[in-house]
């Protein structure tokens, strides 16, 4: 079964239990300050997992693009993706666990579905501790469904938990499925959860059923919500009887590619297998990121920076192949072709995708010069040291402000005669990520937003602006992107100058005087068209459903959106605007805050 069938299948399924099927949406997520991408299907439906009401319903399927680059200098790896797909079926207030359970358990092993045999099957379960009692339920309703004690494993919070880490709000233990794939297991421990291949986890159902306090405790919540995310490579590789993702068809026209321009086979040796497979991901990856309907480019921050990095790490995993020159479009190509069908709009952005990448390349390589001419000054005086040794601190900084990588520094070493003191870069370089790696973790923590009271006003706050700058500057304002944190509000909108001190005071003034008086905030469910029809704004680069939410802001704005907002604007306090700025080419940004 291919992953395309695949995908039909779960709908297919979840629409015969009464699920409405809704769009996955981009990888770059709005309004969420948590994350830099989308790291599960749940993402873009937190805000109804958190009891906003869904315009689709309480029961809904999808399949989703996500990206998770937690670490990425550890993919590579033969089961590990930057990119992947999700499906999902989700209950908001609907059905739990018993239903929610006995519906994978039909899907998995069915004939007229996935048709895996059951005693292939074996799942994880909530082992409880001080604060959350075991999951029995779910572990009964596996044994209802004829699963034998020696294949449910109860596993802790570390394991089969799913909510915000160190946060407050919904969250709850889950259980997920894996299926044996026949293979030695590696010791007498090896188990569901073990890396070592024998067992692929294929799909998580998590029962979303308490809310965390500030306190640290965990109340039951009234009402409760499943959310569910089945890996489509990892499952398609199972259904074809492979070993690992890379063997399927969502890779192996990429892999044939670079087989192509390197000369390499797949296959034939360790070293080159992992550089072909981190060019295929990352290739895969950056394409998405480029092509994605909010698409970023290269940049040294945030999600900008991570594509760069990506794509800085294909082109190095290139060299070592032995690739002369760009050559990043060949697999990328081949990636876009093989989603054609699936995300025709990103299909249609092609040339647009490869040029990025050619640019990204052309100036990594401008940036290896400069690291080599560099390298080249330095060699006189290292030839003196009787040693004949790099310092790692030397090696680093080349690394850190050249972005030259230590194996290059390595092999124009090795030119000569000199040796470099790769314990020295390895510390050097570990206290640096370290350092990143907290950073990072921040931002890469998947997980619910923060919806405080003050992400909502400013939430509504941006609809406000996006208003008023309209009434100010004209029908040619559109909105671009948008990013709430619990301190600012930042707005992207099309506008080809830098405004005016009077033109930005005029903006402020008028949400302000909206807020003043103090207007009812109010919601309408109906059809995309009737929502054009009656003038609400939409940012339309996103899919919608059928059916959408329309917010009014008394009779001063509507706008398509999820929502949440204030109820009554009154209480936002006064609105201020902090900074006006380009952000790209014909598209300017406001940073604004609620000042009490
Ligand atoms: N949100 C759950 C996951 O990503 C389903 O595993």
């Amino acid at each position: 079964m291919t992953a395309n069938e695949l995908r039909k299948k779960y709908i297919e399924f979840f629409k015969s239990k009464n699920h409405q099927e809704i769009a996955g949406k981009s990888l770059l997520p709005e309004n969420d300050p948590t994350v830099l991408f989308t790291t599960a299907g749940m993402h873009p439906l937190v805000p109804y997992i958190l009891g906003e009401a869904h315009p689709a319903g309480t029961r809904l399927v999808n399949f989703q693009k996500c990206i998770r680059t937690g670490d990425i200098e550890a993919v590579g790896d033969p089961h590990h993706l930057t990119f992947f797909e999700m499906l999902g079926n989700w209950s908001l207030g609907d059905y739990f666990k018993k239903e929610a359970i006995t519906m994978s358990h039909e899907f998995i092993t069915s004939p007229e579905w996935l048709g895996i045999p059951v005693e292939k099957l074996s799942v994880t379960v909530f082992e409880g501790d001080d604060l959350v009692p075991r999951d029995d339920e779910s572990a009964d309703t596996w044994r209802s469904l004829g699963l034998p004690e020696e294949r449910i494993y109860f596993l802790p919070k570390e394991d089969n938990w799913w909510g915000p880490a160190g946060q407050t709000g919904p969250c709850g233990p889950d259980s997920e499925m894996f299926i044996d794939t026949g293979r030695e297991a590696c010791s007498s421990d090896c188990r569901p959860g073990c890396s070592c291949g024998k067992y692929f986890e294929i799909w998580n159902d998590v029962f979303m059923q308490y809310n965390k306090t500030e306190a640290g405790t965990y109340e039951p919540m009234e009402r409760v919500c499943v959310d569910t995310g089945m890996g489509v490579e990892r499952t398609s590789a199972i259904l074809q009887g492979k070993k690992t993702v890379y063997e399927t068809e969502g890779f192996t026209p990429i892999i044939a590619a670079i087989e192509k321009i390197s000369g390499k086979k797949f296959g034939d040796n360790d070293e080159d297998d992992l550089s072909i497979r981190i060019i295929s991901d990352h290739s895969k990856t950056s394409s998405f990121i480029l092509g994605d309907e909010r698409g970023v480019t290269p940049s040294n921050l945030g999600q900008g920076y991570i594509l760069r990095r990506l794509i800085r790490r294909a082109i190095r995993h290139g060299r070592k192949l032995g690739i002369e020159g760009t050559f990043l479009s060949v697999p990328a190509s081949a990636a876009l072709e093989i989603y054609k069908d699936i995300y025709p709009d990103m299909y249609s952005r092609k040339d647009e995708i490869l040029a990025e990448l050619l640019a990204e390349e052309e100036r990594f390589l401008k940036t290896l010069q400069k690291g080599e001419h560099e390298f080249e000054k330095m060699v006189p005086n290292l030839l003196k040291n009787p040693k004949k040794i790099i310092p790692g601190r030397m090696a680093f900084k080349l690394y850190d402000t050249y972005g030259f990588p230590v194996e290059i520094t390595e092999e124009l070493a090795a030119e000569h005669g000199l040796t470099v003191d790769r314990e020295g870069f390895d510390t050097a370089f570990e206290k640096h990520q370290a350092l990143s790696k907290q950073g990072a973790e921040k931002s890469f923590k998947g997980g619910l937003a923060d919806h405080s009271d003050m992400t909502t006003a400013l939430h509504t706050a941006t609809h406000m602006l996006h208003k008023a700058l309209r009434t100010v500057l004209g029908d040619h304002v559109q909105q671009k992107g948008s990013n709430i944190t619990p301190e600012r509000l930042r707005f992207d909108f099309t506008h080809h100058e830098k405004m005016t001190p009077e033109e930005i005071q005029r903006v402020e003034g008028m949400v302000n005087e909206q807020i003043q008086r103090d207007l009812k905030v109010e919601m309408k469910i109906m059809t995309l068209d009737e929502a054009k029809e009656t003038g609400a704004l939409a940012f339309f680069a996103d899919k919608y459903e059928e059916k959408v939410k329309v917010y009014s802001i008394g009779d001063y704005s509507t706008e398509v959106c999820g929502g949440p907002h204030v109820e009554q604007t009154g209480t936002m306090g006064s609105f201020k605007i902090k900074k006006e700025q380009s952000s790209s080419a014909g598209v300017r940004r406001i940073r604004a805050v609620l000042e009490q």
